[in-house]
C-alpha cells in the first residue's frame, strides 16, 4: 500500500450505476455516474425490475470508466466501497455482488457502505475543513434523517420521517400537478415563478417526536385542493401550487433542524441527499444558520443525489477504522443507520 489510500468505489442503490475513484477519502480522481431516470420516465417513477436489468448491463463499462478516468487500475486500488444498503434490494445486489466478485478475484479488502452515510460524506468531498461533530439532514428520494454526525463512524438519529421521504412528496405532487419524474428538481425550477403564499398547506408536526418529520397528510392536502379546485371548475395554477408545496415542505425541514441546533448547541450544520440541491432549501438553511453565527454546509448537487465518490468518502473513514466486510455481504433493503456492523 503506498501512503496514499485508493478506494473504487460501486453505488446500485436506486436507479444511477455509479463508480469512482478516491484517494485518502477526499480527493475524487473520476466519478461516474450513468443514470437511468430517461427509462423510468416513461413510467412515472423507479420500476424495480427494470432498474436491475439497467445495472447489470451498466456496470462493467462504468466501474471501467473510473478506473481509467483516474489513469489506474484495479490494482492500485487498496479498497473496493460498496453501498450495501438501504435501497432496492435487487438493485442493490448487482453492486455487492460485482464487488465481491472483484474483491475475492483481486484479493483487495472490501467494505460494505450505508448509503446515508455516503450522503452525508458528500459534506467532506468540497469542504476540507469540515470535520464531525456536526449535524446533518439528510433529505433524498428514500430519505428524511436528522443526524447528530459524533465522529466519521459514530451517527446518532435525532428524527426521522414517520411515512413518505421529503423527496418522494416532491415526486408525488410534480406528477399530480402534471410536471413529471423526477419532481424535485422540476418543482425548483417552476417555483420561482409561482407564489408561496397563494395556497396554505400544513406543516405537520409530529407531537411525541420532537424532531420527526410527516409529510404524507401535506401530499393529501395538495390532492384535495387539486380535486377541490377542478370540482368548482377553477383554474389550477402550476407554479402558485410548487410555490406553495415547496415552502410548506421547507419550512418544516428548517423548523425541525433549527429547533435541534439550538437545543444541541451545533456549531456546524450541513444537508445532504437529492432534495440537497433544492435551491430555496439551501437558502433558507443558509439564512437560518448566518442568524445564528453557525457554520452551513452542501455538496455541489452533482454530489448531492445518488454518485459513487460520496461511497468512497464513507468507505474511507470506515476502512480507516478497520471495518471489512466478509464475502457473505448481503444488500439489506431497510439497513439500519446505527447497524454497528456497517
Ligand atoms: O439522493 P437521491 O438521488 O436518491 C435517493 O437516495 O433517494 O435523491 C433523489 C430525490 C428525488 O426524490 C428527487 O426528486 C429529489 O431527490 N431532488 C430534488 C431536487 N433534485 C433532486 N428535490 C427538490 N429539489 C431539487 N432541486
Ligand atoms: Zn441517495
Amino acid at each position: 500500500m503506498s501512503d496514499h489510500v485508493k478506494i473504487l468505489a460501486i453505488e446500485t442503490s436506486c436507479d444511477e450505476t455509479a463508480a469512482a475513484v478516491v484517494v485518502d477519502g477526499r480527493k475524487v480522481l473520476s466519478n461516474v455516474i450513468s443514470s437511468q431516470i430517461d427509462l423510468h420516465t416513461l413510467y412515472g417513477g423507479v420500476v424495480p425490475e427494470i432498474a436491475s436489468r439497467k445495472h447489470i448491463e451498466k456496470i462493467v463499462p462504468v466501474i471501467q470508466q473510473a478506473l481509467d478516468d483516474a489513469g489506474m487500475k484495479l490494482s492500485d486500488m487498496d479498497a473496493i466501497a460498496v453501498t450495501s444498503g438501504p435501497g432496492l434490494v435487487g438493485a442493490l445486489l448487482v453492486g455487492v455482488s460485482y464487488a465481491k466478485a472483484l474483491s475475492y478475484a483481486s484479493s483487495i479488502p472490501l467494505v460494505g457502505v450505508h448509503h446515508i452515510k455516503g450522503h452525508i460524506a458528500a459534506n467532506y468531498i468540497e469542504a476540507p475543513e469540515l470535520e464531525p461533530p456536526f449535524m446533518c439532514l439528510v433529505v433524498s428520494g428514500g430519505h428524511t434523517h436528522l443526524v447528530n454526525v459524533n465522529d466519521y463512524n459514530s451517527f446518532e438519529i435525532l428524527g426521522l420521517t414517520r411515512d413518505d421521504a421529503a423527496g418522494e412528496a416532491f415526486d408525488k405532487v410534480a406528477r399530480a400537478i402534471g410536471l413529471g419524474y423526477p419532481g424535485g428538481p422540476k418543482i425548483d425550477k417552476v417555483s420561482r415563478e409561482g407564489n408561496p403564499e397563494a395556497v396554505s398547506f400544513p406543516r405537520a408536526k409530529v407531537d411525541e417526536g420532537r424532531y420527526d418529520f410527516s409529510f404524507s397528510g401535506l401530499k393529501s392536502a395538495v390532492l384535495n385542493h387539486l380535486n377541490s379546485c377542478s370540482m368548482k371548475g377553477e383554474e389550477i395554477v402550476q407554479a402558485d401550487i410548487a410555490a406553495s408545496f415547496q415552502a410548506a415542505v421547507i419550512d418544516v425541514l428548517v423548523r425541525n433542524s433549527m429547533d435541534a441546533v439550538d437545543r444541541f448547541g451545533a456549531k456546524k450544520f450541513a444537508i445532504a441527499g437529492g432534495v440537497a440541491s433544492n435551491s430555496h432549501l439551501r437558502e433558507a438553511m443558509e439564512s437560518e444558520c448566518k442568524k445564528r453565527g453557525i457554520d452551513f454546509y452542501h455538496p455541489s448537487p452533482i454530489l448531492c443525489t445518488d454518485n459513487a465518490a460520496m461511497i468512497g468518502c464513507a468507505g474511507y473513514y470506515a476502512f480507516m477504522a478497520g471495518e471489512r466486510a466478509p464475502l457473505d455481504l448481503n444488500a439489506v433493503a431497510d439497513l439500519p443507520l446505527s447497524d454497528p456492523s456497517i
